[in-house]
C-alpha cells in the first residue's frame, strides 16, 4: 500500500515557551528515524503533546527547528504538511455526523479522489485495521471505543502519509482492547513501515511499541532516548529507573530471544509408549505427530493426564514466554515447540537461568 517514502523527523535545539512563560519543551535534540516507531513517554505536563504538535506545525517552536527529511517544516505549506502527517488522538476525533466510510474517505476526497474511489479505499483500510466491512455505513456513536480508535487509525492512513503522529490514541479504551490495538498497530507497521511518533503516559505501552523511547521529564527536558531493552537494563538516571516501573527485570526478559535455551528429550514420551509406574520425573506425552497431549505426574499412569497449558517457540519467542511456559506447567518445565506445534524438547528453570545469565554477560 505504502507508495510514499517515509521520512526522518528531526528536532534540532527545539524549545517552546508559551505566552505565560511556561517552558513546555527545553532544547530538544532528537531524531525519529524513518520507518520506525518513536515513543514519547513521561509524566503529565512534560511537553509530549507540545513536541508532537511542533512536527505538524500546530504549534510553532520558540527556538530551534523541526525537520521533515531535511526540510525545515516552518518553510513548508502548513496544509500540505498536515496532509503528509496522519494524526490520531485519544478520542479518535471522528466527525459525528459522517458515516465511518465517509470519515475515513474525507482526506482522499479533499485530495481529489472520487467519492466512489474514496469508499473503496475506506473499505480496504477498514479491513487493514481489523474492522468488519458491515460497519461502513454506521456512525461513530454506533461503534465501541476500540472500534472508533481503529477508524481513527484508518482515517490517518487514508492519505498514505509518510509520517503518523499518535497522541495517546489508545488511552481511553480498556486494557484488553488496548493491548489488541497495540498488537494490531505493530502488525500494521510491518506492512506500512511509516515513521510513527507515538505519545503515551504508559511505560508498558512504550516498551511494547517503541523501536526507540524518548523519556521526558517535567519542564520539557529529554532525559534519555534508547531502545526499550537498554532503558530497562541501563537507565541513565534515577528518574528513568523509577519511571520504567517495577518488574524491569522481568520486562527485560521480553527482549531476550529464547533460541539458545538448552532443550532435553528426557521426559518426552510418545503416545502408546507405556509410562513406567515407578517413573520419577514428570512425563510429557506426545501424539503420533509429536504434539503435546498432556503431563503425567511421577508415579501416576498416562490415564491421568494434566493439561499442557503453554508452550513456547524458540524460533520466535523470548525468554519471558519460555519462563511463562515453565511456570504454568505442572512439571515446572517449559515445553518448546516448532511452528507446527511439534515438541522440540523440555527446559527446566535451571536451563532458563543459564540462558538468562548468558544474555546478561553479552549485554
Ligand atoms: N497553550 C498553552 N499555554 C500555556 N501553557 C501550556 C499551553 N499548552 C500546554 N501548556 C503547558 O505546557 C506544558 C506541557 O504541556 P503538554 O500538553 O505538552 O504536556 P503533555 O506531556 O502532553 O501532558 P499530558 O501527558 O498531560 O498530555 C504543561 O505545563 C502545560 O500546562
Ligand atoms: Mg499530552
Amino acid at each position: 500500500m505504502s507508495t510514499t517514502p517515509t521520512a526522518t523527523v528531526t528536532f534540532e535545539g527545539v524549545s517552546k515557551t508559551y505566552a505565560d512563560g511556561t517552558i513546555a519543551v527545553d532544547n530538544l535534540d532528537l531524531v525519529c528515524p524513518a520507518g520506525k516507531i518513536t515513543v514519547f513517554v513521561g509524566p503529565s505536563g512534560c511537553g509530549k503533546t507540545t513536541s508532537l504538535r511542533m512536527i505538524n506545525r500546530m504549534i510553532t517552536p520558540s527556538a530551534g527547528r523541526v525537520l521533515l527529511a531535511d526540510q525545515d517544516v516552518s518553510f513548508l505549506d502548513a496544509a500540505a504538511l498536515r496532509r503528509q502527517m496522519g494524526y490520531v488522538i485519544q478520542s479518535a476525533g471522528l466527525f459525528p455526523h459522517r458515516t465511518i466510510e465517509d470519515n475515513i474517505g474525507t482526506v482522499p476526497v479533499l485530495l481529489g479522489s472520487s467519492r466512489r474511489q474514496a469508499r473503496q479505499q475506506a473499505a480496504d483500510l477498514m479491513a487493514r485495521v481489523g474492522l468488519d466491512p458491515s460497519m461502513a455505513r454506521r456512525y461513530p456513536y454506533q461503534l465501541s471505543g476500540g472500534q472508533q480508535q481503529r477508524v481513527g487509525v484508518a482515517r490517518a492512513l487514508a492519505a498514505d502519509p509518510p509520517v503518523l503522529l499518535m497522541d495517546e490514541p489508545f488511552s481511553a479504551v480498556d486494557p484488553m482492547v488496548r493491548h489488541d490495538l497495540q498488537l494490531e498497530l505493530l502488525r500494521l507497521q510491518t506492512e506500512i513501515g511509516k515513521t510513527i511518533v507515538f505519545v503515551t503516559h504508559d511505560i508498558d505501552e512504550a516498551v511494547t511499541l517503541g523501536d526507540q523511547i524518548a523519556v521526558f521529564q517535567r519542564g520539557g527536558h529529554l532525559t534519555q532516548v534508547a531502545g526499550p531493552e537498554t532503558l530497562l537494563a541501563e537507565p541513565a538516571d534515577a528518574f528513568v529507573d523509577d519511571f520504567m516501573g517495577t518488574d524491569k527485570g522481568v520486562k527485560w526478559l521480553s527482549f531476550i530471544a529464547a533460541d539458545d535455551v538448552p532443550l532435553h528429550q528426557e521426559g518426552v514420551t510418545p503416545a502408546g509408549h507405556p509410562v513406567a509406574v515407578d517413573h520419577e520425573r514428570w512425563q510429557l506425552v506426545v501424539d503420533d505427530e509429536q504434539r503435546p497431549t498432556g503431563w503425567v505426574a511421577p508415579g501416576e499412569t498416562s490415564e491421568q493426564l494434566r493439561a499442557c497449558r503453554r508452550t513456547f517457540r524458540p524460533d520466535r519467542d523470548q525468554i519471558r514466554a519460555a519462563l511463562d511456559s515453565a511456570l504454568l506447567s505442572p512439571a515446572g518445565l517449559a515445553v518448546a515447540v516448532d511452528s507446527e506445534d511439534r515438541v522440540l524438547g523440555l527446559a527446566s528453570h535451571a536451563d532458563l537461568a543459564t540462558s538468562i545469565r548468558a544474555a546478561r554477560t553479552q549485554r
